[in-house]
């Protein structure tokens, strides 16, 4: 997108328009109480791929998906008892709570960077709730700067770092907390800080009137909840090969611009014309697929290290890492 984004003030009528290009599949800026997000809708596959392409992110992390209170949360996440009372007690909050995904969340298998868990978040700034309840759906959002960058607190901050690359951008003033949220896991019984942010420990801990422990994934790769590491994304049964210039018996394959295409067996090709936003949407999806039972190994073509490339690559290097 070579375009500068609209930068319109809040009001009814730009938060209608900025509905409007979410359920385009269009990028949309928007304040929030800890840091401005860039925002899609989180059941597109492909807008969220959208997302990547923007940041520039190096890999997918798994991303927060904004509603607008519990009841709208509970469609998509399974609470537990503490997620319940943390969600009362902070929503709407800077409080991001990850929980395991509903039979039927339809939230996009890329947002969730194949996860069966999901990180749900309903933020206190009425410009975000307004936009929310009028596109009546969850919003992915990251934070909405380029990787690598801090994270936007102004509309001028997202302006400057993503303006050519959005639809949009709501301007909301400053945001009040400026840090972002803090992720808190409620899973299987055991609750995990995950990432420190807008609502201390303490404060935590008060509600669940027990402690809280730190998540040690700053170090240990191998920690289950560790946020954007190894063990926190989907890692197929199968043996990943990458860079396959041919394809062995037995094998699936993951083909990328029509590569492979002369293999009898099982193929998914993420984009036929070599489609790289287009690959990233399916990605997740297709692996899911291949990671079929009688499937020992997938042969995965090789995939340009251009733009989404790189972040494709990453995540396909992670599932063919040894375990
Ligand atoms: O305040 C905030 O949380 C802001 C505003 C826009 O809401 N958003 C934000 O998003 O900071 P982002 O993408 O910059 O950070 C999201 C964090 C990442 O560290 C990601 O790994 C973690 O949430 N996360 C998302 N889903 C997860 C999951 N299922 N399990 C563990 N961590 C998860
Ligand atoms: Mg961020």
């Amino acid at each position: 997108m070579n375009h500068k984004a609209e930068l319109a003030p809040a009001g009814p009528e730009s938060i209608a328009s900025a509905a409007q290009i979410l359920r385009g599949r269009g990028l949309v800026a928007f304040p929030t109480e800890t840091v401005y997000g860039l925002g899609a809708d989180a059941t597109s596959d492909e807008a969220v791929a959208g997302i990547y392409a923007a940041k520039g992110r190096p890999g997918f992390n798994p991303l927060i998906a904004h509603v607008p209170d519990l009841a709208s949360a509970q469609i998509h996440g399974a609470f537990n008892a503490h997620a319940i009372a943390l969600a009362e007690a902070f929503w709407p909050g800077p409080l991001t709570l990850v929980v395991p995904v509903q039979p039927d969340c339809k939230v996009s298998l890329l947002a969730r960077a194949g996860l069966d868990t999901l990180a749900l978040r309903a933020p206190d700034h009425a410009v975000a709730q307004a936009l929310l309840r009028a596109l009546g759906g969850p919003v992915a959002a990251p934070s909405a700067n380029r990787s690598g960058r801090v994270s936007p607190t102004t509309a001028a901050h997202v302006l400057a770092d993503l303006g050519e690359r959005i639809d949009m951008i709501i301007d909301g003033g400053a945001c009040e907390v400026g840090v972002e949220s803090t992720i808190v896991s409620c899973l299987d019984g055991d609750v995990r800080l995950l990432r420190p942010g807008g609502i201390s420990r303490e404060a935590i801990e008060a509600v669940l009137g027990r402690a809280a422990p730190v998540a040690d994934h700053a170090d240990k790769a191998s920690s289950p909840l560790a946020p954007g590491m190894l063990a926190s994304h989907y890692a197929p049964r199968a043996q990943v090969r990458m860079n396959a210039a041919h394809v062995g018996p037995g094998e699936a394959v993951l083909d990328f611009a029509s590569q492979l295409q002369n293999h009898p067996g099982l193929r998914l090709d993420l984009s036929p014309n070599g489609n790289l936003r287009e690959a990233a949407a399916n990605l997740f999806a297709y692996l899911r697929q291949l990671d079929a039972p009688d499937v020992g190994s997938i042969a995965v073509a090789p995939i340009p290290m251009s733009g989404l490339g790189e972040a494709i690559n990453d995540r396909l290097n992670r599932a063919a890492a040894p375990r």
